[in-house]
């Protein structure tokens, strides 16, 4: 695995990859690398010549009051874990060679960013969607890996690659989860000793709500409401939303139908750490196809 910090130079390596007809898969990141990055790795590993991984803890989608300073960082020990996934160019750019000179451009995905985390994070996506456009011009035409434990993001990104007729296609990997069926992220790491367990009851909430769907309920207030109340019975946990929306455009919906992707998504503090989660399911006659535990192994959507 080679490191590279400048953008010329990362372009050389994928255009010459595809000039000798190699195809480059993509999986950008902030670091912090955990099994979760790591399936997505393997995911571009097993279908791609050349793996390209970007570490780049990206400012401008933090908020003014959020944990950009304290998000977790841990430079050599994520290049052994690339390096041991078998990613071949690892991209950890400073923040100069990403920003050299103050923005005047900046990429806004509209509708699909208002709701859910939008709600509470206004700008989160517009740094997102800048900084995700940015590297999709700099990687060129590729194959790019997201984890749907960020499912508004993969939205998102599916959306502006559409709209501005980016060559990237976009592939999104199953959550990957604890024992204890906690999805795993690079936050998990600020809870405490008593959050750790705690927080594992918003995977529970959803497979509450999931079973709600299986024992035939459809009316989408109901289905929300198992989540909430199972989320309800851990007092350290305080529910931010639990919403079950369209899986395509996030719209909002009253009742589940029939052959339509629907996500049920969940965030919450324990304490000052904010955590996210979903699963997302499909009603087909009498059976329910759901995405709730990846385990390890991702199924690409
Ligand atoms: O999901 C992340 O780690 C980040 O939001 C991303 C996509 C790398 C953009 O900074």
């Amino acid at each position: 695995m080679i490191t590279i910090e400048r953008i010329g130079a990362l372009r050389e390596q994928c255009d010459d990859a595809r000039r000798r007809e190699c195809s480059v898969g993509f999986v950008p990141t902030m670091g912090f690398f955990h099994d979760g990055h790591v399936s997505l790795m393997e995911a571009a590993r097993s279908a791609h010549d050349l793996v390209v991984v970007s570490l780049f803890v990206n400012p401008t989608q933090f908020g003014p009051t959020e944990d950009l300073d304290a998000y977790p960082r841990d430079a050599e020990g994520d290049a052994r874990r690339a390096a041991a996934a078998g990613v071949d160019v690892l991209f950890a750019p400073l923040i100069e060679e990403m920003y050299p000179r103050p923005m005047l451009t900046s990429v806004r995905v509209e509708g699909v960013t208002d709701g859910l985390c939008g709600a509470s994070r206004p700008h989160h996506f517009g740094g997102v969607a800048t900084v995700v456009t940015k590297l999709f011009s700099i990687v060129g035409p590729c194959t790019a890996y997201f984890g749907k434990k960020d499912y508004q993001q993969l939205v998102v990104v599916r959306r502006l690659a559409a709209d501005l007729d980016i060559p990237v296609e976009v592939v999104g990997c199953s959550i990957v989860r604890e024992p204890d069926g906690l999805a795993m992220s690079s936050r998990n790491a600020y809870l405490s000793s008593d959050e750790r367990p705690a927080a594992a009851v918003l995977y529970r909430a959803l497979e509450g709500a999931i079973k709600n769907v299986m024992s035939g309920e459809r009316n989408v207030a109901r289905v929300r409401d198992a989540a909430v109340e199972i989320v309800s019975t851990e007092p350290l946990m305080s529910l931010e939303y639990a919403e079950v929306v369209r899986g395509d455009d996030l719209a909002s919906v009253t009742q589940l139908e029939n052959g339509v992707e629907y996500v049920i998504a969940l965030a919450a503090r324990a304490g000052a750490t904010r955590l996210i989660d979903n699963a997302t399911f499909q009603i087909d006659g009498h059976d329910i196809h759901f995405d709730l535990y990846g385990f390890g192994t991702p199924r690409e959507t």
